[in-house]
């Protein structure tokens, strides 16, 4: 069966108090438009439509970031969940197959469920999500009776026997898509908020003789986002989940509550994280590497035994060979540190190839930006870079050069050369002492000048 998915996502989200339309705030560094698209993919559907209103643009961009083949249709005056799935109608017009309506602001639909509704239209012509509500408060109610669902009232509208039912409508449904528009045709808006509901599809099909049924999730699931709140909410729930899958593929962190993961944080197995570490968007962490306490990774990559930290930052375009340690106070920009390569301290590596076995001494800097344009430095294999050398990039040394500590390097070093660039030391016989003497002597005389 061919599946067409309808995202909703043209509401304000009013109660974020926010510029941002509300399906672009991210959830573990990925907006929560992104999240239900990722529910739906489960069901490989052959057409995505994205409905957007607010922020249209910022939101129909967001959505082809994720699937460049997605389309996003406008829905320029917010009059109803039915009427904003109506805004699809042409776009399928030429589509046979089921249809899937989610919501961009509920991100938690897992993929068995979503395999459950498309397994459960076999027995019904429309199938909707239903959760038991823990409080159903203001949730659509799903009027059923076992497996048959009668009709969808909103609790605006609902009688007091009706807001008694527990059994919620979680907005996600399943139709095939000329029953759906055809139904979606004879919606009215004569209701409590004068909107074109959705919901209203069950009643009418019913009256047609048609069949709908209601497959149930647990209430986690269905969480939908409409406050700053309710989004930290989420990005717990998230975080709980990709911690426990984590853990789960043999990843030892001893404190996984203080571990914050992206949507996308690839870590292989007997890899070690430890406490306070928070992982941005794009970064894998191989099998056995070891990333310690107080470390933030974005858009990096740690091979096998590597060691990272304490207090190191990762940022993107960081790629560190096998074995390569990363010390405390260290960011690394932009570079490859190749196998056995050692950061240990307080360093700046930017724009740059470190080669293998290279040893970057404490309080290294590659002065990689010029104020216009960034350069490239590059080390070669086995190189020494002394404590407290500055790189003027652009610039080369060669492997198994060394560099004297505190040097100033602005020109080309040779394989195996020494390079010195710093001023020569002096030392006078006796002067330190002399010079304390008459320091001394300075003193006493304001004071007693004072008293
Ligand atoms: C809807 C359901 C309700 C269900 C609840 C679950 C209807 C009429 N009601 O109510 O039964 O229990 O969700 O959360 O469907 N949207 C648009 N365009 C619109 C209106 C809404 O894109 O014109 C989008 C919103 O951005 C949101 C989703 O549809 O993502 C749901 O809209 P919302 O107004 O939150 O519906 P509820 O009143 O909560
Ligand atoms: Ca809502």
């Amino acid at each position: 069966m061919s599946i067409a998915l309808v995202i909703l996502a043209a509401g304000k989200g009013t109660r974020m108090e926010s510029d941002l339309p509300k399906v672009l705030h991210k959830i573990g560094g990925a907006p929560m438009l992104h999240h239900a698209m990722q529910a739906g993919s489960s069901l490989s559907p052959e057409r995505i439509i994205v409905v957007a209103g607010h922020g249209a643009e910022a939101v129909t961009k967001a959505a082809q970031d994720y699937d460049p083949d997605c389309t996003a249709v406008i829905q320029s005056e917010q009059n109803g969940t039915g009427h904003a799935v109506d805004q699809a109608r042409e776009a399928l017009a030429d589509f046979e197959g089921d249809v899937i309506v989610l919501y961009g602001d509920t991100p938690f639909i897992s993929h068995e469920t979503l395999e459950d509704m498309a397994v459960a239209r076999s027995r019904a012509d429309i199938v909707v999500l239903g959760f038991e509500a823990a409080d159903p408060a203001r949730y659509g109610r799903l009027v059923a009776e076992g497996d048959r669902l009668d009709k969808i009232v909103e609790y605006k509208d609902a009688s007091e026997a009706e807001r008694a039912i527990t059994l919620c409508n979680s907005g996600v449904i399943a139709a095939d898509r000329k029953t759906l528009f055809e139904l979606i045709g004879k919606i009215g808006n004569d209701n409590a908020s004068g909107e074109y509901y959705l919901t209203d599809i069950v009643g009418l099909a019913r009256e047609d003789g048609l069949t709908a049924t209601v497959v149930t999730c647990p209430e986690a699931e269905t969480l939908g986002i409409n406050s700053r709140a309710e989004l930290a909410r989420a990005e717990a729930i998230f975080q709980t989940r990709a911690r426990a899958e984590l853990t789960g593929n043999g990843v030892t962190m001893q404190a996984p509550n203080t571990v914050f993961l992206s949507f996308d944080t690839t870590i292989g197995r007997d890899a070690e994280i430890e406490p306070n570490v928070v992982f941005g968007p794009g970064v894998t962490v191989e099998s056995g590497a070891r990333i310690r306490a107080f470390s933030h990774l974005e858009g990096a990559h740690v091979s096998r035994g590597a060691v990272v930290g304490p207090y190191a930052r990762l940022r993107p375009g960081a790629e560190l060979a096998e074995d390569v340690h990363v010390g405390n106070f260290v960011e690394i920009k932009n570079a490859y540190l190749g196998e056995g390569a050692k950061a240990n301290h307080l360093s700046y590596i930017g724009d740059a190839d470190i080669g293998e076995a290279a040893n970057i001494g404490a309080g290294t800097i590659t002065c990689n930006y010029d104020g216009v344009f960034k350069h490239r430095t590059e080390i070669g294999a086995r190189a020494f870079i002394g404590s407290n050398t500055m790189l003027v990039a652009p610039v080369r040394v060669g492997d198994e050069a060394l560099t004297g500590s505190g040097s100033v390097i602005t020109a080309d070093v040779p394989d195996g050369a020494l390079a010195l660039g710093r001023a020569r030391q002096e030392t006078k016989t006796g002067y330190g002492r002399k010079l304390m003497d008459m320091l001394r002597a300075k003193k006493r005389k304001l004071t007693e000048g004072a008293s």
